[in-house]
């Protein structure tokens, strides 16, 4: 409550009012309207047990494809996984412990299949290329690497080689046996440090104290760094212009790899370059042609095919969650926006990709290899609007 009093003061909320009527009133908003994430609650027992054992039986909550009931780090009741997955496809949000699921082993229902915001780990059960390979049982069988790997990290468990990892399910695991999730969250140089227990009620979550948006904390060679960003309550299971999480882009040089110590900002692009590094190498000034690949954290301009993106005029449209941008700057935001503003607003790596997977090729947003003429709305042509 004090920590949130002190930013709700930083916000610039007139004087006049009590500290207390301040909070109040803040707090109110924040979670009647805009509804933004906060630390963990309930029972410490749903999440914790202190001899994994009740009647003689093991207290772990199990993902469909675990069955190490050993105890857990942190006195937990589960591995991430076991945590954040159901057997079923239509639970978005496990209804004890508040968790949301990443992993659906039946096919989502929900969000046109799609899962939450990052999708669903679901589709790599049976197809690799939909996305990161989580699973140490079904494990990535043709990349040997992140493409497009430019340093550092090799060897068996490497994060820039592969996610599964091989010591165990996605499971606890930090510094040398880090393994599935703990390879991309929660990876600052002192963790594990309580991540679900920091206060992110925000609005926008960009410090280390925070956890960062949704645990992306920095590497150790880029520590201090994570992704800033707005988180949506419910992860975008419900999702409008006006309702769904924020991401901060930074457009600067893109002739070097990126990564977070490289680009000097907490942006999800950075974060993505961070094992993807060749891939933020977008420009050729030699040639001073424009792209050698698609641009990440680069302005959509106003001009153009580009003038009508997002449906709109006067450099004005309509925010999309199928193709979301990022924001230049998160200074000062509320809440999220339901605009995008062409000359300001940019493409990144999220406009294209899911971050977890998604039921098509490269984890994209849309079925983008079989279009056009597949008949299915594709996310290209919100910003390329006279290529269809
Ligand atoms: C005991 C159950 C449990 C375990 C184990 C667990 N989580 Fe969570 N996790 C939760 C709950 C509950 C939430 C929702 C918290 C909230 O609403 O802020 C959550 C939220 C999250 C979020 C979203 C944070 C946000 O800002 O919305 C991420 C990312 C996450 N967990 C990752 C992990 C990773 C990685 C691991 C393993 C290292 C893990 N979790 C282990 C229960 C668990
Ligand atoms: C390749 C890196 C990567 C891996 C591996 C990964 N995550 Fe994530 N995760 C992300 C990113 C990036 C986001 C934010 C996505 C967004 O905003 O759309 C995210 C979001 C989440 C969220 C919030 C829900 C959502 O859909 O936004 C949870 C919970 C979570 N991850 C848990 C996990 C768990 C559990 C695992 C392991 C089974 C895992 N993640 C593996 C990068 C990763
Ligand atoms: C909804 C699930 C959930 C609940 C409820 C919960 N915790 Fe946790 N707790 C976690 C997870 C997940 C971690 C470890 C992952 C991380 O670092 O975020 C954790 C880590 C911890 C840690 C070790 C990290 C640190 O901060 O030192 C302690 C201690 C802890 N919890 C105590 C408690 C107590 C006491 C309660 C009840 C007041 C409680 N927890 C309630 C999920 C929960
Ligand atoms: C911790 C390192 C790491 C981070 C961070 C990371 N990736 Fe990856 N990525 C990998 C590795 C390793 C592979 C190859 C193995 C696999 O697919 O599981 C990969 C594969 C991919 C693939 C190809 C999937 C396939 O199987 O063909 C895409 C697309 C991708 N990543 C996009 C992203 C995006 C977008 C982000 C940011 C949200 C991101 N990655 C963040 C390590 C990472
Ligand atoms: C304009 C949309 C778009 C953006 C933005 C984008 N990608 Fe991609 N990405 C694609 C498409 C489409 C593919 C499929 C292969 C192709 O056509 O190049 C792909 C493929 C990939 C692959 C797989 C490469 C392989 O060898 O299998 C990775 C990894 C990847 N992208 C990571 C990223 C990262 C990291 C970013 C941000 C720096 C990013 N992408 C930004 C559209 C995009
Ligand atoms: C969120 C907006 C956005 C999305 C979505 C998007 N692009 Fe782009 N694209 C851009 C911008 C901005 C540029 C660079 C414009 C410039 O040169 O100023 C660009 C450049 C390109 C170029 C190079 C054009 C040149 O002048 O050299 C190609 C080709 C391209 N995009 C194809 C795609 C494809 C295919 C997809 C879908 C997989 C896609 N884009 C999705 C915004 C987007």
């Amino acid at each position: 409550m004090g920590k949130m009093c002190l930013k709700a003061k930083n916000k610039g909320l007139r004087s006049f009012y009590s500290a207390f009527f301040i909070c109040s009133t803040v707090m109110a908003l924040w979670s009647y309207a805009l509804q933004l994430e906060a630390k963990v609650t309930g029972n410490c027992s749903n999440c914790h047990t202190m001899h994994n054992s009740q009647n003689g039986a093991h207290m772990q909550y199990l993902a469909p494809d675990e069955s190490d009931t050993k105890p857990k780090q942190s006195l937990l009741r589960g591995s991430c996984l076991g945590c954040h997955s159901k057997t079923d496809g239509s639970a978005w949000k496990d209804p004890l412990t508040g968790a949301p699921i990443v992993f659906n082993s039946q096919q989502p229902s929900y969000n046109a299949v799609m899962g939450l915001s990052a999708g669903n780990f679901y589709w790599v059960q049976t197809e690799d290329t939909t996305g990161h390979n989580i699973f140490a049982s079904n494990p990535e069988s043709t990349l040997n690497e992140a493409p497009g790997k430019s340093w550092g990290c090799s060897g068996t468990n490497s994060c820039h080689e592969n996610i599964h990892g091989t010591t165990g399910p996605p499971y606890f695991g930090f510094d040398t046996s880090r393994q599935g999730c703990t390879k991309c969250h929660m990876v600052g140089s002192d963790s594990p440090k309580g991540y679900h227990h920091l206060d992110d009620t925000g609005p926008v979550v960009d410090s280390s104290a925070e956890g960062w948006f949704r645990f992306l904390d920095g590497h150790k060679s880029g520590s201090g760094f994570g992704v800033a960003g707005i988180e949506d309550d419910d992860w975008q299971y419900s999702a409008s212009a006006t309702d769904h999480n924020e991401y901060l882009g930074a457009s600067g040089t893109k002739t070097s790899a990126g990564g977070f110590s490289a680009i000097g900002e907490n942006t999800m692009t950075a974060y993505c370059t961070g094992c993807h590094g060749n891939f933020h190498i977008e420009d050729d000034l030699t040639t001073g042609s424009p792209w050698i690949r698609h641009p990440s954290d680069l302005i959509i301009p106003n001009s153009d095919e580009y003038a009508s993106a997002f449906g709109a005029s006067g450099a004005t449209g309509t925010y999309n969650p199928l193709v979301p941008v990022a924001r230049p700057t998160l200074s000062g935001w509320t809440g999220p926006s339901g605009t995008v503003t062409l000359g300001t607003d940019l493409v990144m790596c999220l406009s294209c990709h899911r971050a977890h997977a998604s039921p098509y090729f490269k984890m994209l947003r849309w079925d983008y290899k079989s279009w056009p003429g597949n008949g299915q709305p594709n996310g290209c042509n919100v910003c390329h609007t006279s290529k269809n």
